[in-house]
């Protein structure tokens, strides 16, 4: 048996949503028609009160396309440094949009209000200007964090005081929805764009959803063609996501009570587990963790080593609870 907790993205479609896929109704989406595409970009764009939303291959495209729509080559972006864009998307930042990253501490993928407030600075000559605050809901490296609602209202509003507009990270936003109960909307609220991936816990294999005002639509849609993310009969994709939306969103709360039912056990057995996950990821310190996730693979589970000495699983729709038990012997018999 192989459990694998190295990531909710490593889920493959199911039958139901394979066959959701075949009997799409298609068309050229880079002409604006592909009926399923369309579909699919109006639900999500209503689920998070915003006025239009573009299907896009990945999280990192959606990032990306929103970075370029809200800078201008020069421009500072301020974003945790933990985020995604910051460690994972190959850079593109500089590359596509110019811009530098500002980081920012804060415990847990959390920033703190007077922390961003304190980023701001006046106008001055040697200063790239701040033009966007990017944040992640759920934080993936802060532990699969919720971030509270009313706490990215306040943090929207610091920014757009400032001058600064606002980015939403929300690959993982369906997570922080079921654990919080705050709606997508509630969630989105205070934010200019939004990403949400399908490709997460959701269980698509592809795509991510960017959403934001009418007024950017056309341009984003520029950006997405330029970086080569206009898709044709694209709706086969658009399809599994839309099959995710219905079928796979109320379920994301068994990953997290499977995600607090191996943490309890780590702790039970004497790991140095970090705090009690929210949501889906669970983080371990363990001396020489590549090392021991070899030997976690010997034995049939996958994890992850982020650091030299951090360890990472993450529960979703491929992992059921004989997984999870499986995953919690193995782990007590390599405690000692
Ligand atoms: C928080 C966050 N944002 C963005 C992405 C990028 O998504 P993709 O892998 O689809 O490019 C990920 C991927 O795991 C992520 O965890």
């Amino acid at each position: 048996m192989w459990v694998d907790l190295r990531s909710d993205t490593l889920t493959r479609p199911t039958a139901a949503m394979r066959r959701a896929m075949a009997e799409a109704e298609v068309g050229d989406d880079v002409f604006g028609e592909d009926p399923t595409v369309n579909r699919l970009e109006a639900r999500v764009a209503e689920r998070l009160g915003k006025e239009f939303a573009l299907f896009v291959p990945s999280g990192t495209m959606a990032n990306q396309v929103a970075f370029r729509l809200l800078s201008t080559p020069g421009d500072e972006v301020l974003l945790h440094e933990d985020a995604h864009p910051f460690h994972y998307e190959a850079g593109g930042a500089a590359v596509i949009s110019g811009v530098t990253l500002r980081l920012l501490p804060g415990e847990r993928g959390r920033m703190g209000l007077d922390t961003v407030r304190a980023a701001m600075r006046a106008p001055n000559v040697h200063h790239a200007p701040a033009a966007l605050l990017s944040v992640e809901n759920t934080a993936n490296r802060g532990g699969g964090t919720v971030l509270p609602a009313a706490y990215c209202a306040e943090l929207c509003a610091v920014a757009h005081e400032a001058g600064l507009h606002t980015h939403l990270d929300g690959a993982r936003l369906w997570n922080a929805h079921v654990q919080s109960g705050a709606s997508l909307h509630e969630l989105a609220a205070g934010f200019d764009v939004v990403n949400v991936c399908m490709s997460k816990g959701l269980g698509a294999p592809v795509g991510s959803l960017l959403a934001g005002p009418r007024a950017l639509a056309e341009r984003a849609r520029r950006v997405r063609k330029m970086l080569g993310g206009g898709m044709r009969q694209v709706g086969v994709l658009a399809a599994a996501a839309e099959h995710a939306l219905d079928h796979h969103v109320a379920r994301l709360a068994d990953d997290h009570a499977r995600a607090r039912q191996l943490w309890e056990a780590l702790q039970a057995a004497g790991y140095a587990v970090e705090a009690a996950p929210d949501t889906n990821i669970v983080y371990v310190r363990v001396p020489e963790a590549p090392a021991f996730s070899q030997r976690l693979a010997a034995r049939g589970i996958g994890a992850i080593a982020l650091a030299h000495d951090r360890i990472r699983f993450v529960t979703h729709l491929d992992v059921d609870d004989a997984g999870i038990a499986t995953t919690i012997g193995v782990l007590r018999e390599l405690a000692g």
